[in-house]
């Protein structure tokens, strides 16, 4: 049962968010330019959307993945089974690695979710050798850049100012280059900062509005606060803004990070 339950999460997530962050990764490796053959660990690693990126774009020796979620780790080990990837469940801010024992440290979609940030960057540079290569993306949310979250939370913040709050936008509002750069020279990092623009398209507005049901979120659990009379509100106001009778095209651009540890 607990399997299926954890099958149905990572699913979720996918479904959510996992197919836009998938163009996103693709983006990103190729601006980060690692060197092939090198040892990889990717924080935050969910059900392994950056994992299979590296694996299929970036040729590394050794991939270490960690996630904190069960769902997501199992969900991963069974997605994978190339002999260069190893998933452990664990806390990005006690990675399972020596000093000093990777040549490239990223991230997909979650430095932003650590306080502060330059905690999460400090620990994958921990375990960057000398000359290592720190990467990470994080979403464009205070100019509205996931175009799918802010719309949701523009819809419900019209109805209830509350919901302002918990918005994306708000809560991530170090997500711009001045945040991202302030991070990383706290952690001692001089970065290359980036955009990433992808679009994400939903086939129609039942396409949109499905995964905010089923996928564990901020919205998600905003939704399930609400009766049914405020989640059809909710719902009529959000197909009013994006509801045209055909696929909804929304943006999806991230900000890219990259730093190169000293040699030496
Ligand atoms: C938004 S997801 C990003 C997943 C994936 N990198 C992607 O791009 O789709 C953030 C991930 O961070 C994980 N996470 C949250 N807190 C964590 C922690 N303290 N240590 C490790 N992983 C954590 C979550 O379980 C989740 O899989």
């Amino acid at each position: 049962m607990e399997q299926t339950v954890s099958r149905r999460d990572a699913e979720a997530y996918e479904l959510f968010m996992g197919r836009w962050s998938r163009p996103v990764a693709d983006r990103f490796l190729d601006w980060l330019r690692a060197p092939t053959g090198a040892d990889w660990v990717d924080v935050g690693s969910g059900t392994g959307v950056l994992v299979a990126a590296i694996l299929d774009r970036s040729a590394p020796r050794d991939l270490l993945a960690v996630d904190a979620s069960d769902a997501f780790t199992d969900y991963a080990r069974h997605r994978f089974s190339d002999p260069r990837l190893r998933i452990e469940q664990g806390d990005a801010l006690q990675l399972p690695l020596a000093p000093q024992s990777r040549d490239v440290a990223v991230s997909g979609l979650f430095v932003n979710t650590v306080t502060p940030m330059q905690n999460l960057l400090s620990e994958m540079r921990r375990v960057l050798r000398p000359g290592g290569l720190l990467g990470f993306y994080v979403w464009d949310y205070p100019s509205g850049g996931m175009g799918m979250l802010d719309a949701f939370w523009q819809a419900a913040g019209g109805i209830d100012a509350g919901a302002v709050e918990l918005s994306e936008r708000h809560r991530f509002a170090e997500c711009d280059f001045a945040g991202l750069d302030r991070a990383c020279r706290a952690a001692g990092l001089e970065p290359a900062i980036g955009l990433i623009d992808t679009v994400s398209e939903h086939e129609d507005f039942e396409a949109y509005w499905r995964p905010f049901t089923q996928a564990e979120s901020p919205a998600k659990r905003y939704l399930d606060g609400l009766d049914p009379a405020g989640r059809a509100e909710l719902r009529g106001a959000l197909a009013q803004r994006l509801d045209h009778g055909g696929p909804i095209r929304l943006p999806a651009r991230a900000w890219c990070v990259k730093a190169v540890l000293p040699q030496g």
